[in-house]
C-alpha cells in the first residue's frame, strides 16, 4: 500500500491523479492518434484532387454549359443473348428502372449515377454494391442463374424516403 495522500495534494502534484497509463495502451493512443491523422489527410488530398467512387466508370460532364450529361435514359438495353446492360439512375427516392425483367441465365452490367444525392445500389444474394454520386458513374456485373426475385436497395442514407428506396429484378424461368 503507498502512502496515503490528501486528495488536494494528489492533484497538485500529479495531473493524471496517480494514474498509470500502461505503455502498450499508451502506444495505441498514439497510433490511433497518427491513424486518425492519416485518415484527415486522405480526406483533404481527395477533397482536393477530386472525389472518385470504387467501381468508378466515367465521369459526367455536369457543368450546365456543357449541355446534356452524356449518360443515357434509364434502359436494360440488350447487348446479345443472355448479356443486358443496365442503365441506372437513383434519384430521391427511387431507381429508374426499378423492376427489370431477365431470363434466367442473364448477364447485367450496371451502370449507375445518381440525379441528386448520395445513393448505394445492393443487390441480394449477388456482389453488386455501388455508391451513387451525381456527375459519377459506377459499374458492376452480376450474373443471374436462379430463377426469382433479387430485390435490390439503396444502402447509404439519403434522407427521410431512404427506407422506401429499392426495386427488384425478376429472374424468369428459361422457356
Ligand atoms: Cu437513396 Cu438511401
Amino acid at each position: 500500500m503507498g502512502q496515503r495522500l490528501p486528495r488536494a495534494a494528489l492533484q497538485r502534484d500529479d495531473p493524471l491523479n496517480g494514474l498509470r497509463v500502461d505503455p502498450y495502451e499508451k502506444g495505441w493512443m498514439i497510433a490511433s492518434g497518427i491513424i486518425l491523422v492519416l485518415f484527415l489527410l486522405a480526406i483533404g488530398l481527395s477533397a482536393y484532387h477530386g472525389f472518385v467512387l470504387p467501381g468508378h466508370e466515367e465521369t459526367l460532364e455536369t457543368r450546365p454549359e456543357a449541355g446534356a450529361p452524356r449518360f443515357p435514359e434509364p434502359a436494360v438495353v440488350q447487348k446479345g443473348p443472355g448479356r443486358y446492360d443496365v442503365y441506372m439512375r437513383a434519384q430521391i427516392w427511387a431507381f429508374v428502372p426499378n423492376e427489370i425483367k431477365i431470363p434466367a441465365g442473364s448477364t447485367l452490367t450496371f451502370y449507375l449515377t445518381s440525379a441528386d444525392v448520395l445513393h448505394g445500389l445492393l443487390i441480394e444474394r449477388t456482389n453488386v454494391n455501388l455508391m451513387a454520386l451525381p456527375g459519377q458513374v459506377t459499374k458492376s456485373t452480376a450474373r443471374f442463374d436462379q430463377p426469382g426475385e433479387f430485390r435490390f436497395f439503396c444502402h447509404e442514407y439519403c434522407g427521410l424516403g431512404h427506407q422506401i428506396m429499392w426495386g427488384k429484378i425478376i429472374v424468369e424461368p428459361r422457356s
